[in-house]
């Protein structure tokens, strides 16, 4: 049995959902993986960097009334929590991925384990951070951050050797999925993002979803790390959707081909990637025609595989938490082959 001390840098709406998950996970994490847990650390815009050198108490951190003491930066925070684990979910900065690259750096720096949700550091400071955790022997994932827990980057990093990538592309945002279905059904766009916003998908301003960034991030990070091209948000030609009008949207799926936000990217025959966010109209009976609501789905052409879809259907939060979980145990549990299963 291994005991690891876990801190938090964000604890919204993932951070909390992976709290709960982890609650509810305890004994399968302890029976199967011999792995126990505490929280000594989280950190937050309001709540400050908070650490205790005892185990936080989970239900009182979720209910808002848990106590510890405040300390000045995460330096001090890394130092007085001594994480074994940090989870980052800090909010979206797609200019620039600060601060949270500076917080991921802290923590690998730390010897901490690291893993983050946020896109905005794959894209502008994967090598830099992955080195670090080589560095330190220790490991940086983030399966979160595209299809909220679906395989992506494991996929290629574990099951998928000597394959070329030709492609990709994807349906990576459901905001965009959402309104552009509340208006094909006749209603406006702000109502789309009403619906958005109570489904929890949109944020209050959702213009990272609807003007592009969100899926431009998508498809930089999965360049970064699949493709092992750095491709920044500036390379992506980006549209966002306000500009389509709901009977547009009505003809058009009238005709069996509705509008998605719709990301690609083609590695071209130099080994530079071509990569667009915009909206395009798909075939229902395209593999990505049909990926409705809050689904997300991401399709790869390979040299071996001619076409390879993974839908994510219906993710929610848990699911992304989930995402973050898996990170976890992957990285501090011995392989099945280490442990002597096969
Ligand atoms: N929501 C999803 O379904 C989903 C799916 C995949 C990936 N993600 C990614 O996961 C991350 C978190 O998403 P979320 O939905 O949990 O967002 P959220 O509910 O807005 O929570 C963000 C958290 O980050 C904290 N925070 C923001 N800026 C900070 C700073 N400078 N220093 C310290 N803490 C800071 C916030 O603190 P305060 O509350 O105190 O302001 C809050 O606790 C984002 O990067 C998002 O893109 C989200």
């Amino acid at each position: 049995m291994r005991r690891f001390r876990l801190c938090f840098i964000g604890f919204g709406n993932v951070g909390r959902a992976l709290a709960r998950l982890l609650a509810a996970k305890s004994a399968e994490l302890r029976d199967n993986y011999g792995i126990e847990w505490e929280i000594t650390g989280v950190a937050t815009r309001r709540m400050g960097w908070r650490a205790s050198d005892e185990a936080i108490d989970v239900s009182a951190l979720l209910a808002g009334t848990e106590q510890t003491q405040t300390h000045t930066g995460i330096n001090e925070w890394l130092a007085y929590a001594k994480p074994d684990v940090v989870f980052e979910t800090t909010s979206l900065s797609p200019e620039n991925g600060q601060p949270a690259i500076e917080y991921l750096r802290a923590s690998l720096q730390s010897g901490a384990h690291t893993f983050t949700a946020n896109k905005a550091p794959i894209v502008y400071a994967y090598d830099e951070l992955n080195q670090i955790a080589i560095t330190q022997g220790k490991r940086f994932l983030f399966e979160s951050t595209v299809l909220d827990s679906a395989p992506v980057f494991s996929l290629f990093r574990e099951t998928l050797p000597a394959v070329k990538i030709r492609g990709f592309s994807g349906v990576f945002n459901s905001t965009t999925n959402i309104i552009l279905e509340t208006m094909e059904a006749g209603r406006s766009f702000a109502e789309g993002v009403k619906s958005a916003q109570e489904l929890g998908v949109a944020e209050t301003d959702p213009s990272h979803d609807v003007d592009g960034w969100d899926s431009v991030m998508k498809v930089c990070a999965i360049a970064r790390v699949v493709l092992k091209t750095p491709l920044l948000p500036i390379h992506v030609r980006r549209e966002g959707i306000r500009g389509l009008d709901h009977r547009v949207l009505q003809a058009a799926r009238a005709e069996g081909k509705p509008f998605k936000l719709f990301a690609r990217a083609t590695v071209n025959a130099d080994g530079s990637v071509t990569a667009s966010v915009r909206p395009e109209q798909i075939a229902t009976t395209d593999p990505l025609g049909n990926v409705r609501g809050t689904s997300l789905a991401i399709h790869f052409e390979l040299d071996t595989i001619p076409g390879l879809t993974i839908v994510s259907h219906r993710p929610n939060l848990q699911s992304t938490a989930y995402g973050l979980l898996a990170d976890f145990i992957n990285a501090v549990s011995p392989t099945d082959q280490q442990s002597g299963k096969y």
